[in-house]
């Protein structure tokens, strides 16, 4: 990949007609920004009011303390998801589809309206309370990208019950520590899945899972597949046959708007990952205006986000932004190059998708097929691109600007965080000047700075720490458990702020370069992995005596997994053990996880304290062995030069 540098001045202006036509114009956007950072409380508590239904009005708009990561919005408000996001649609848009939903297998399809979904909706909220769950009891999901996902997810809402969703992609093990970490009462999950053609085992993974999680009481199975799975009559409940029982209303549970709505696990720079709550009605009012802004919804077009329900932007920008703003929005169960790399744009031109959303790893992917897969579609529906999970290096954003919108749509690039809840800096396709790979401009209420490690702000366009100084209705509000991590890890180290952990610089203009993570977080294909968790799991060999985890560079996932490992004394490191290593991680992880490049080192490099030196370890990785630094605080140079002389990405 290229650096910035070549495309940094290369603008593209909006369209007039692309900016008469939006939500937001950009004096609209200078005027509204402003005015939500000069009159934060005036400003949430209006869009607070257009944009939901309470039941009761809030007492106070916002109050924090990042001190002790304390952050609240419309105290005393109560209101409650589902009905936000169904039951106020039914009058004017009953009839019309809430989802459409695509199946792996391309001859799959299915649609429900809203009144379908909230009839879905409110049936599964009754078999929740027959199982016993009560408002605040932690429901795990653990799903394919099947059509019935929303619902549950709703139904959760429904009755004030916090649902965790656990990626599909996730080991037994990643789930049973999840389950055990929030002490979920049920598990909703399928008998199997399909992707990319295969299917995956759902069912069994649970079982194997929560042999070790006393907290579950029972699981629901949704029939997918239909194949035989292992079944525990006391314990497991078909879905299909508790909604035949189920009555078909159900009174929605009145929520505080700071009640918890879900937990979401994300990986953070050491220990365990951890579990981010977010509340009800900051969140819920965060993710529909943003969805809306930022994506420039129109009623009546058809939104596609390309995300898994497992991670933050299929709960926000999946699920909760658009049914709350009353879109249609598309569920895909399939992988983009399946049948075959034409696949996303056979999904777009079937649907007639307005609106895309999806990750640069999967433009990357796409773009190294070759273009004759676009050739026999025509895409033309297309109005808004948008851009998530990880930088986007400007040939990707180059393609997806001139090969898949050709030249029409905007691309949104929208960095934020499983923590942030909702897209935090973004262009508005009506309002920004986009230059490829620039994140832009903060949202509405939105204020960031860039520090520099001893916490000075930085304002003359280098690169430093990216910080938020203030918080917004969507940022998460704790760690489930371990409110101390919360302020911790977020709030310690530049005191006033909330630290992201990614690098960023600032343009003259005002535009945000967010240059990646400046953690020991890395970003493999839009998914965030520790690595010390990617350590830890290969720290289980007994022939291993210790190992080092770093990112380096990669053309698809752009970051790819590097371990360095050291065997203990006498053994020799062969592709057997690798594959050992390799298929430990997916066991305690999953297959995310799995490191691309094992290296074998005699030692690794410490400092005189032995602490490990993994800055050298990325610039081996990176294959930048001339600009290693210094190097004078090794204990033993010679440990550099064995590593040099064996580095896998030459
Ligand atoms: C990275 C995903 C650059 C970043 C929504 C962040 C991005 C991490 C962008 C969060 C972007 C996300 N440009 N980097 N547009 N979007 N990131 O929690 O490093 O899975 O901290 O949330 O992804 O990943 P998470």
């Amino acid at each position: 990949m290229s650096s910035h540098h070549t495309y940094e001045h290369k603008t593209y202006p909006v369209k007039a007609e692309i900016a008469q036509n939006a939500h937001i114009n950009n004096e609209q956007y200078l005027a509204l920004y402003q005015q939500s950072i000069e009159h934060p409380e005036t400003f949430w508590a209006e869009q607070a009011e257009t944009i939901l239904d309470w039941q009761k009005p809030w007492e106070k708009v916002m109050d924090y303390d990042y001190t002790q990561g304390k952050i609240s919005w419309f105290e005393g408000g109560k209101l409650n998801v589902s009905v936000n996001c169904l039951d106020r649609h039914l009058a004017t848009r009953g009839e019309q589809m809430a989802l459409l939903w695509e199946g792996d297998d391309p001859a799959q399809d299915k649609k429900m309206t809203y009144r379908e979904l909230y009839q879905e909706v409110c049936q599964f909220a009754n078999v929740l309370k027959a199982q016993g769950v009560k408002k605040g009891d932690r429901v795990c999901i653990y799903l394919p990208m099947i059509i019935e996902a929303a619902a549950i997810i709703l139904a959760c809402t429904r009755i004030g019950a916090v649902h965790s969703i656990v990626f599909g992609g996730f080991s037994a093990e990643a789930l049973k520590d999840r389950i055990n970490d929030s002490d979920c009462k049920l598990v909703v999950c399928a008998d199997e899945g399909y992707r990319g053609g295969k299917i995956i085992p759902i069912k069994a993974t649970v079982d194997k899972a929560i042999a070790s999680c006393p907290c579950v009481q029972s699981v629901i199975v949704i029939k997918n597949t239909a194949n035989p799975v292992a079944w525990n009559a006391e314990r497991d409940v078909w879905y299909q046959q508790a909604m035949a029982e189920a009555a078909i209303t159900c009174e929605p549970e009145w929520m505080d708007a700071e009640e918890p709505l879900f937990i979401l696990y994300t990986s953070g720079s050491t220990g365990k990952p951890k579990g981010l709550l977010h509340t009800t009605g900051g969140y819920l009012l965060y993710a529909a205006m943003t969805h809306k802004y930022i994506f420039d919804y129109q009623d009546g077009e058809i939104y596609w986000c390309t995300a898994d329900i497992g991670w933050i932007t299929g709960h926000t920008y999946m699920i909760y932004g658009p049914l709350c703003n009353g879109a249609t929005t598309l569920l895909f169960e399939g992988v983009p190059t399946y049948p075959d790399a034409s696949r996303f744009w056979q999904v777009v031109d079937k649907h007639k998708v307005n609106i895309m959303y999806t990750a640069p790893t999967a433009l990357r992917a796409l773009m190294a097929q070759g273009d004759q897969y676009l050739e026999n579609t025509d895409r033309s529906s297309l109005r808004v691109l948008g851009s998530v999970g990880e930088p986007i290096n400007p040939e990707a954003w180059e393609w997806y600007y001139q090969q898949v919108g050709k030249e029409n749509c905007p691309i949104v690039d929208t960095w934020w965080q499983t923590e942030t809840g909702g897209i935090l800096i973004t262009p508005l396709p009506g309002a920004t000047e986009l230059k490829p790979s620039s994140a832009t401009r903060p949202f509405f209420g939105v204020k960031p700075a860039i520090l520099s490690n001893e916490g000075q702000v930085i304002d003359d366009g280098s690169e430093g720490v990216l910080v938020l100084e203030r918080p917004w209705p969507g940022q998460a509000r704790s760690i489930y458990g371990d409110h101390q991590r919360f302020i911790d890890t977020y709030f310690k180290s530049y005191p006033g702020y909330y630290f992201t952990g990614d690098g960023a610089r600032c343009d003259e203009r005002g535009y945000y370069w967010i240059t990646g993570r400046v953690d020991d977080v890395i970003n493999v294909s839009g998914h965030r992995m520790g690595t010390a968790e990617v350590e830890s799991a290969l720290d289980e060999h007994p022939l291993i005596a210790e190992s080092a985890v770093v990112g380096y560079p990669h053309d698809i996932k752009g970051q790819g997994i590097y371990a360095f490992v050291t065997l203990h004394i006498g053994i020799e490191g062969n592709d057997a053990l690798r594959k050992e290593l390799v298929d430990l991680v997916r066991a305690d992880i999953g297959p995310i996880a799995s490191p691309d490049l094992i290296q074998w080192a005699q030692q690794l490099p410490k400092t005189r304290s032995g602490k490990i030196m993994r800055r050298i370890l990325r610039k081996v990785a990176a294959n930048e062995i001339d600009s290693l630094g210094d190097t004078s605080t090794l204990a033993d140079p010679e440990v550099v030069e064995d590593i040099i002389k064996n580095r896998l990405n030459k």
